[in-house]
């Protein structure tokens, strides 16, 4: 089975890690760099690619653009690792159309194509007979949307609530624990490398509301769109508010929360006990669904990560291997 790469950034790097760790049995045919072009799409050394990445060199041609793979290259998947944006899908929407056109599977870990136009996308791939995979849009490496999906499917889902954004969470954790001010907190988690490249994503509650749409019209059935989640972040929020808050045996979380049979979507900072088993330390995500079968179900993981990530968008290649890959 073949794969094509797009993008070259901490996820791209991380799933060329695990394939070249683990030995996988997938070929990558191309290996985008968003900045500076692309390698031969005939076929790639990814140790290769990776050295030079590491080193701060360019790892493609710059006269080869990500859409010239997508439409040139051979490949069984298109992976399209690209950066997120969520203003209007980015080159990413036309990259995953292009290749869902060509009658090719396509994963991604990018939120904003599937959080904008999810309902084409997946008409585009049955009309294709094609497969859109997307578990890494939403908590890293929590296979939540697998369990939905498939583990879940005979659920009625009340409620989903939880942390969704590892950054805030970080942030909020760092406040609490070392007293450290909302901007030394941000500064730290934008160390990490675990923020948003504008972290006005992150801390004004956009991030977490982007998955929770996600989840609203992938797996719970609604139709629903970014501006109708009723979003607070945390950029307001002080030492003493979080102080005031451990004084009561309470902490501070950014919790989104899903009702889907009132409609609700919200983000917002709330109140809740140290015990609680959604008060999770520094940039895990966890998230609990409420369920009729299955009663509560909580999944508590890492949110973000190259490693991390790529666990997710690996998951969902060989999920595609097995079952439509012909000969694999
Ligand atoms: N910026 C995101 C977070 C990354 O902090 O959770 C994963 O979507």
């Amino acid at each position: 089975m073949r794969i094509a790469i797009l993008g070259f950034g901490s996820v791209g790097r991380g799933i060329a890690r695990v394939i070249l760790a683990k030995n996988l049995d997938i070929l990558v045919t191309g290996l985008a760099d968003s900045r500076s072009g692309m390698i031969d799409p005939a076929g790639i050394d990814i140790e290769a690619a990776l050295a030079r990445k590491e080193e701060g060199a360019p790892c493609g041609s710059p006269d080869i653009r990500p859409i010239d793979v997508v439409t040139g290259a051979d490949y069984d998947i298109l992976v399209e690792v690209t950066p997120t944006n969520v203003e209007n899908g980015g080159p990413a929407l036309n990259h995953i159309q292009t290749a869902l056109q060509r009658k090719k599977h396509v994963v991604t870990s990018n939120k904003g194509p599937i959080a904008l136009a999810y309902p084409e996308l997946r008409v585009l791939a049955e009309e294709n007979g094609v497969t859109l995979r997307y578990e890494a849009t939403v908590c890293g490496a929590i296979p939540l949307i697998h369990a939905m999906q498939e583990g879940l499917a005979g659920n009625t889902i009340s409620r989903l609530y939880g942390v969704f954004n590892g950054t805030c969470n970080y942030i909020l954790t760092r406040m609490a624990a070392e007293g450290l001010t909302y901007a030394q907190a941000l500064a730290e988690a934008r160390e990490l490398g675990y923020a948003e490249a504008d972290p006005t994503y992150d801390v004004e509650g956009i991030d977490a509301a982007i998955k929770l749409v996600i989840l609203a019209n992938t797996v719970l059935d609604m139709q629903t769109t970014l501006d109708r989640v009723d979003r607070t972040g945390i950029s307001l929020l002080t030492p003493e508010a979080l102080h005031l808050a451990e004084e009561q045996d309470c902490t501070i979380r950014l919790i989104g929360e899903i009702v889907p049979a009132a409609g609700v979507l919200r983000v917002s900072p709330r109140i809740i006990t140290k015990t609680h088993p959604l008060v999770v330390e520094g940039t895990l995500n966890a998230v609990t669904v409420e369920t009729d079968l299955a009663g509560d179900l909580t999944f508590i993981g890492k949110g973000a990560g190259s490693i991390e990530t790529a666990s997710a968008v690996i998951g969902d290649i060989l999920y595609i291997r097995d079952r439509y890959v012909q000969g694999s």
